[in-house]
């Protein structure tokens, strides 16, 4: 039974991370000439309104994007001008999720493999990719469907996992699939999203991820208030072969994203090498 619906937390500071890395990571792989495949594990309805039943519920997304002053953030021009797409009349009515993020990054070579199970939310997604042929969406387990997709034809790919992890088992889950695919593709760029609730999870998946065979890993975290306070205090991204240039884009913006999306001035940044190359 898969409860979980993504509009009611759309643009809040856990997509924010999410979305800012997935950018680069895109951004980068489409500046060299060979073609790319884009594989996302959990890829959600595609476009969330913000003004939905859902998304009012909570208004996650107020303490999240809509923080952000475009004038203050000129390294994160990509990222709000996918944000502009989805919203041409101007303002914040709408958020982009992953695929929408792919859909504006990805060349006309590049395809998507988009896996997502809840059959209401894959419905979403499949109007909305219709007509872009790039795109193949699927209604059936991205963690499955990831080892079936690697290595791709392509020889090049860039992946995100981004379960919801409602079921305890997911975090489990990820070490196992990510050391499953990297197995069988160890070459691929791979970034594994994660949300804080509870500290010593994070701290299990990473130490599994250590003692795994993988190689070259960073995590960018990005948090809003100390842990153990409540909710999800912080959210990060595990990124397997980062671009070489990852950190020096991210480190900066990072810190001031934090003094932003921070509350009551505990927002904090941390950048760490998991696995050196
Ligand atoms: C965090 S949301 C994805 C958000 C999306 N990646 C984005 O950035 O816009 C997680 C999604 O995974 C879906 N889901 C849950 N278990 C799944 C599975 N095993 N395989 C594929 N999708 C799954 C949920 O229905 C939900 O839409």
């Amino acid at each position: 039974m898969l409860s979980y619906r993504h509009s009611f937390h759309a643009g809040n500071f856990g997509d924010v991370i999410k979305h800012v890395v997935l950018t680069e990571l895109l951004r980068y792989a489409t500046l060299k000439g060979k073609a790319i495949t884009y594989i996302d594990t959990h890829a959600g309805a595609g476009c969330f309104d913000l003004r939905s039943e859902h998304a009012s519920k909570l208004n996650e997304w107020e303490q999240g994007v809509g923080r952000l002053k475009r004038g203050e953030f000129p390294e994160l021009e990509t990222y709000f001008s996918v944000i502009d797409e989805v919203n041409p009349d101007g303002g914040l009515d709408f958020y982009p999720g992953s695929p929408i993020f792919a859909q504006a990054l990805l060349r006309g070579r590049d395809s998507g493999k988009l896996f997502e199970l809840h059959s209401r939310d894959c419905e979403t997604l499949t109007e909305t990719m219709a007509g872009d042929l790039r795109f193949e969406v699927r209604r059936f387990d991205g963690f499955k469907g990831l080892i079936k997709q690697v290595p791709p034809p392509s020889s090049r790919a860039v992946v995100l996992i981004d379960p919801p992890y409602e079921v305890k088992e997911d975090y489990d889950t990820v070490v196992q699939t990510l050391a499953d695919a990297y197995r069988k593709f160890p070459t691929g760029t791979y970034a594994l999203w994660y949300p804080v609730v509870e500290r010593s999870r994070i701290d299990q998946m990473v130490a599994e991820i250590r003692k795994s065979e993988i190689r070259d890993v960073r995590r960018w975290e990005l948090g809003v208030k100390p842990d153990g306070t409540g909710g999800m205090t912080a959210a990060g991204m595990i990124v397997l072969n980062p671009p070489w240039t990852l950190q020096d884009k991210l480190d900066p913006v990072m810190t001031r994203l934090a003094a932003v999306l921070g509350n009551d001035h505990a927002g904090f940044a941390a950048c760490d090498v998991i696995a050196e190359e």
